[in-house]
């Protein structure tokens, strides 16, 4: 077996064994422990939900005062005390949901999303990067004054330009890679820090 595929092992024995859907729940479970992105009480808008396990994490740290607001193409298994939205992130309907949902007052937007990968890297590169200046224009309409975000990319060519696109958003802009992400896999995570819309 490669050291690799141990760690994938063990991260979904972990996940397992304390109930969550994905082995991701420990990538969004780390970066908190790292950046303190979800605070009680928080609205949480989580893009690219199934199954769920970043909603389960974001549940956790936001407390009964909190919403947690899951959005994917896929259905999942309804999660008690969260809201569930299917659809494309591209679609209207999808964004207008969700402003009457958070009350128009979203401190935080996840994503995770991730195209069907190909195994093709600068094509799956390239896609990922499309998904993610999308969800980058719904924070810019959902997400409040000084909100933060965290978005999964895929390392590559385009990446330096969406930073760049980032920092004009965003005061702080941390690049980080969490110990429950494999090295060998090519994705990495942006915080994102002290939204301002102007
Ligand atoms: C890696 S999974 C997310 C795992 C999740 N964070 C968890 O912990 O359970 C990525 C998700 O992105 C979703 N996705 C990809 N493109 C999307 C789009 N355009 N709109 C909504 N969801 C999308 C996929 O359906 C997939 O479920």
């Amino acid at each position: 077996m490669k050291l690799t595929d141990s760690k994938k092992d063990q991260f979904r024995r972990l996940a397992r064994d304390q109930g969550y859907r994905s082995r991701s729940a420990f990538k969004l479970k780390q970066i908190n422990q790292s950046y303190r992105i979800l605070n009680k009480g928080d609205c949480i808008v989580d893009i690219g939900c199934a199954p769920g396990g970043w909603m389960q994490i974001a549940l956790h740290e936001v407390g009964t005062k909190g919403k947690v607001i899951g959005v994917d193409i896929k259905k999942i298994e309804p999660l008690s005390n969260t809201f569930n939205i299917q659809g494309n992130i591209e679609d209207e309907h999808v964004t207008d949901n969700i402003l009457k949902i958070s009350n128009s007052c979203v401190d935080v937007v996840l994503s995770d999303l991730s195209p069907n990968v190909s195994g093709n890297w600068e094509l799956d590169h390239a896609r990922q990067i499309d998904l993610t200046r999308n969800a980058l224009r719904l924070s810019n309409i959902v997400l409040k004054k000084r909100g933060k975000a965290v978005f999964k990319v895929f390392q590559g060519d385009m990446l330096n330009e969406l930073v760049v696109e980032l920092k004009k958003k965003f005061k702080k802009v941390i690049l980080t890679k969490p110990n429950a992400s494999r090295q060998v896999s090519s994705e990495i995570y942006l915080i994102c820090l002290d939204y301002n819309p102007i």
